[in-house]
Formats: structure tokens, sequence, C-alpha cells
């Protein structure tokens, strides 16, 4: 059978039935997804960090329709707020009418600072740094012979001069290739081996020297067109346009409009075992790059009218190293997504970015979201209140029917239901 996406009557089955169907969709071997059943124990927790005491469980849930670059993807992703999956869903399900995503990636190149305090002639400085690039870049490639085989390592050295208001720094930057890793241990361990030589050459000395979250120089890109008549007509698309619009104006609309990014990306980045704070910090910071924080991501009406999506961010994603490789639902997320590099996760994580800003722009600009979820936060309501399995559905009927999704309401639902026996 050809490997598929598509998951229809997925969310109807019980969830150990929805993991089977999942690797059977994707031709996968039954068993792959059992880590996930499993979580994370505490000995596991007690190899990852200090002081454990215990693992905080987050729901993992499958975003099914994706086709990324003609491939059909099931995409893991971790989350505790009800309707992101789905919304994925159903983007990735309009997207695929007109090919799915397609994606790209630069090389996976990490820059990691280094501080130069107290140089008399700064702008020299930086020009004396530049000077000593290739002893600086064989220096930092001694401390990682495995990446250099692999066809990483330390490709180039910029420098900036830096006015503060303590002082003005030149500012050396190392570009580091890091391949399929995250890269921030190598990327720190070169810039600690070259840093006191930097600071000797720049003419003062070697402070900070640490990885930039920045990470301008590893972009990802995803794109997509949307169908207007699928969309609901030509009014939809242009109100969705003004909505993305107000994004790349406002920077108050930007942060919530970037917050459903990732509410996609960093769903797959925890899934992963990834760094989320790395990866917010440099979407952030990109945002941020013009001077104005902005959207990251943007929204056009193409010649045929139908809506055009296209998000471009950087995406500092490893498979090697880290949590990835310690826990086991994290390589069971991995092997789901059937990545092999970390560029093809990079590619599938913003494309994974594109559909949730699409799906909550496309709501905002219609019905607005509190529709779409109503019906599950009526189910954490109707078992916050003491609905039992068998009692949640009716509960949650009545409770989006009236519109009324109150704790104090699914109480007295339950009792009349009770009653109703
Ligand atoms: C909610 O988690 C995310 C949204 O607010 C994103 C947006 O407003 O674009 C719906």
């Amino acid at each position: 059978m050809a490997r598929t996406s598509r998951l229809p009557g997925f969310r109807d089955l019980p969830v150990d039935q929805r993991r089977t169907a999942a690797l059977e969709a994707l031709g996968l071997e039954p068993d792959l997804l059992r880590p996930l059943a499993e979580g994370a124990d505490a000995a596991l927790a007690d190899r990852m960090v200090e002081n454990a005491v215990g693992t905080l469980g987050v729901p993992v849930g499958v975003a099914s329709n994706f086709a990324v670059d003609g491939a059909e993807v099931l995409v893991p992703m971790a989350t505790e707020e009800p309707s992101v999956i789905a919304a994925a869903s159903h983007a990735a399900k309009l997207a695929r009418e007109r090919g799915g995503f397609t994606t790209s990636a630069s090389d996976p190149v990490m820059q990691a600072q280094i501080q130069v305090v107290g140089v008399a002639d700064p702008e020299a400085g930086r020009v004396r740094l530049l000077e000593a690039r290739d002893e600086l870049l064989a220096t930092a490639n001694a401390q990682d012979p495995v990446l250099v085989e692999r066809g990483g390592g330390a490709r180039d050295l910029s420098a900036r001069v830096v006015p503060s208001r303590a002082g003005t720094y030149v500012v050396a930057h190392l570009q580091v290739d890091v391949r399929d890793a995250m890269g921030a241990n190598s990327v720190n361990t070169m810039a600690e081996a070259v840093a006191r030589r930097a600071g000797d050459v720049a003419g003062g000395r070697a402070l900070l020297r640490i990885l930039t979250n920045k990470a301008d120089l590893r972009m990802a890109r995803a794109r997509a067109v949307f169908d207007a008549a699928a969309l609901g007509g030509a009014r939809i698309v242009d109100d969705i346009v003004h909505a993305a619009a107000l994004a790349e104006a406002d920077p108050y609309r930007a942060a919530t409009h970037n917050k459903g990014i990732m509410n996609g990306v960093t769903a797959v980045v925890l899934a992963t075992g990834n760094d989320t704070r790395a990866v917010e910090a440099g979407a952030h910071s990109h945002a941020a790059a013009s001077g104005q924080y902005a959207a990251l991501s943007r929204f056009e009406k193409n010649g045929d009218g139908d809506l055009v999506g296209s998000l471009e961010l950087p995406m500092p994603v490893g498979l090697v190293g880290g949590a990835t490789t310690v826990h086991a639902a994290a390589r069971a997320a991995v092997a789901l997504l059937g990545v092999e590099t970390a560029a093809q996760l990079d590619r599938i994580t913003t494309a994974v970015g594109l559909a949730q800003n699409f799906a909550a722009l496309r709501a905002l600009a219609t019905e607005g979201i509190q529709r779409g979820h109503m019906s599950l936060h009526a189910r954490n309501v109707a078992a916050s209140a003491g609905a039992g399995p068998d009692e949640i559905p009716r509960v949650v009927e009545r409770l989006v029917a009236e519109g009324t999704v109150r704790g104090d309401r699914a109480e007295q639902v339950l009792a009349e239901i009770r009653q109703e026996r």
C-alpha cells in the first residue's frame, strides 16, 4: 500500500489504535510508537536533569494530511493546547489540494559570539580579527574532528564593532556548519577554544563566548497555495490578507500572529526532543530583524485569486545529541516523521508553522476561534466537573449547544443527566 498521510476516521479511534493506524498508513513497523505510550521514566529524567523528582506528561498527537515536497508526512505534535493539531491537519488538507507545502533550508550554520572588551582601536581590532580568520578557524575545527569528517565545521569568521553604554566591543562571530546537530555544544566548545587568541588578536580581552540564538544563517522556508473556492471565495482571501497585513504593520498583532505559528513549530520541536526555547528565541529575534517586531509569515493573493502563504524563520533543530538521542519517545516521533537529516526536520517543522498560522488566520477572518475551541474545551470542563468517560459526550453536547462552557453549568448539566437516568 502506498504511504499516505490521509487518515479518515482517525480521531474516532481509541488512542492505542490511532498509533497502529498511523504506522500502517506509512507502512512502518507496528511497535514503533510504543515509547510514546510509555512516556519517560524517572531513571531517564534523572539522567537528563539535576534533582529530578519525576516527569510531566504532555499529550502527543498526530497531525494528518501533510504533503511536504511531494512526500506524505504524519507529524507528531506535543502540545497542551486543544485545537492545535486539528487545525494543522485541516490546513494541510486544504493545502494538499494545490500540491501541499514546498520547503527549503539553508546550510545548517550556527554562530558563536566572542565579545572582546578593552580594545583601544575597535575598528582596527575588527580588521585584525578578520586577518586571523584562517588561524582561528583551524583552531576551532581541531575541537571537533568528527563534525569536520561529516562535512561540517567552522566555515567563516565575521566581526562587528558594537557600541554600548559600558564601552565599545569588538564581537567576533564564528560560523559553524553543524550538520545534523542543533549545534550548541560544538559551537560553544569552538568559541571557548579560540576566545583567548581572538581577544589577543583584537587587542583586548575575550569575555563572553557563546552561541547566538539569533540563528539567521540557519533558515528554513515553507510556502503553500490555498484554493480561493475551497476557502469560501475571494472575500475570505482578501480578509486573510488583511489579517496578515495587520500583523506585518502592528507589533501587538504580530506577537499573537507569531504565537500562532509557534503553536505548530514548538509542538514539533518538543515532540522531537529539541530545544523549544532556542527555536523560539530565533523566531522572535528574526521577527524583530528590521528593528520593529513584525509577522514572520506573509499572505498574498496570487494571479489566479488564490491565497499564497509563505514563512521563513531560523530553525535550529537537530537529530543528534541532546534529548533527541536519549529520549525514546522523541526518537519514536522522529521515526514517525521519517526524517534522516536535521534539514528535513527544519523544513517540515516550518511547513507545520505555516499550516498553523493559516488555520488561525482563516478562523479569525471568518467565524472566530472560539467555536472551534469550544468542544475540546468543553470536554475538559465536563471532566473537571466530575463527568465520567461515558457522561462526557452528553455534557459536552449540551454545553456546546447552549454556548455556555463553564464549570458551574457543567455541574448542573451533569446532575440533570444523572437524574434522567
Ligand atoms: C491561539 O493559541 C493562537 C491564535 O491567537 C493565533 C492568532 O491569533 O493568529 C489564534
